[in-house]
């Protein structure tokens, strides 16, 4: 009974939010369901970024069949700046890193079925000028908006990754005027370009954000651990729900990456596609990434949205229920299991369903199961 008055609650609440909100002035059409891909900065951060990386990402989405399970934005991120703007103020590629320049990476990525993002700053610096030694200057877009985003445009870039990197305490900008500035720019230029904005969350973009942007980061940058995800999650389970067009993004995937376990891989992900979050992978995959990363059950209740993002509707010790609709009249629910011994959950969501466990890819009788400690079960209710 609390399931069916919780699971109601939130969907009169999705109802409520969603599509009003703040004047819907991003009118591009884009991120109709959660955007999918691959970015640079979690399997090569700053050091590591060449185009030869680039390329290589974008052959493995091919050859695994990553890119026709939905991976489609290749994004290079921050790092492949020449160290200074060229004499006419206009961004450009660093040199050794990217040899071939953007466009020519942008049309190799294009060649291969995919769409090409970068990444830019509102302020005077990036991120790695300040948080990893890049000894860049001047490459922020502050001053330049309309430039960059033409230079964006004319070099083919489908995507946008614009974050914000203390452009408050370094510039004195105001966060929703300088991400608006962007959006505007972008949108001279014609071209559709995905709007991704990153603040972190400090000023609540989930308030702001639709209209402004496609997606917005809700937390800090997620670590490859397990107690990064938990706490990541954590920070997801009060705000509105993101809805099409306008995402949540609790940061990039970190399956395959750091101290992440199969099974804590597995419940990451799992938690990702409730969230209806964007899904960037960040690793040159092992089979066993693949078999989580392209788990197309999963996949699918991410792309799902059927008025709100998952929420989570109970909690016991150390175990969650998380649930969502979905089209069809059905739910996703993700049994989580935080502790570290397995756990016996299930989850009580009245109605008769026929129960499908998304890993197991089986039907199974109901939603009682063993759930992994530091894992997860992930079930899909349809209407028996
Ligand atoms: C910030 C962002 C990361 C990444 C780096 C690049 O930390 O949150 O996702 O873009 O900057 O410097």
């Amino acid at each position: 009974m609390l399931g069916r008055i919780v699971l109601a609650a939130v969907t009169l609440a999705a109802s409520l939010i969603w599509p009003s909100g703040p004047s819907d002035d991003l009118r591009n059409g884009l991120a109709v369901t959660p955007p999918m891909g691959w970015n640079s900065w979690n399997q090569v951060g700053c050091d590591g970024l060449t185009e030869q990386v680039v390329r290589d990402a974008a052959d493995t989405l091919v050859r695994t069949g990553m890119r026709d399970a939905g991976y489609r934005y290749v994004v290079v991120d921050d790092c492949w700046q020449a160290l200074t703007r060229a004499a006419d103020g206009s961004l450009e590629p660093n040199p050794d890193r990217f040899p071939h320049g953007i466009a020519a990476l942008a049309d190799y990525v294009h060649s291969r079925g995919l769409l090409f993002g970068i990444y830019a700053v509102p302020g005077s610096g990036t991120c790695a000028m300040y948080n990893s030694g890049y000894p860049a200057t001047g490459i922020g877009s502050l001053g330049h908006e309309e430039q960059d985003a033409r230079t964006f445009a004319a070099w083919g870039v489908d995507f946008l990754k614009y974050d914000w990197c203390y452009a408050d305490t370094h510039d004195g900008l105001d966060e929703q005027a300088a991400f608006a500035k962007m959006r505007d720019a972008l949108e001279r230029t014609g071209r559709p370009i995905l709007y991704s904005i990153s603040e972190y969350g400090a000023q609540q973009p989930w308030n702001w954000g639709r209209g402004v942007a496609n997606m917005w980061r809700t937390t800090n940058d997620l670590s490859a651990n397990w107690d990064s995800v938990t706490s990541t999650i954590d920070q997801q389970a009060n705000i509105p729900t993101g809805s099409p067009g306008a995402w949540n993004d609790p940061d990039m995937l970190q399956v395959g990456n750091g101290t992440l376990t199969p099974d804590e891989s597995r419940a990451h992900f799992s938690m990702w596609a409730i969230l209806n979050a964007p899904l960037f992978v960040g690793t040159a995959p092992s089979t066993e990434d693949l078999v989580t990363l392209e788990n197309r059950e999963v996949i699918a209740v991410d792309q799902d949205f059927a008025g709100t993002q998952g929420k989570r509707l109970t909690t016991a010790g150390n175990t969650e229920v998380w649930g969502k609709p979905l089209s069809g009249g059905g739910y996703a629910v993700v049994l989580l299991n935080r502790g570290d011994a397995p756990a016996t959950m299930s989850a009580d969501i009245p109605g008769n369903w026929q129960v499908r466990d998304l890993w197991l890819h089986k039907d199974v009788p109901d939603t009682r199961a063993t759930v992994p400690a530091h894992g997860a079960v992930m079930l899909r209710l349809t209407p028996a």
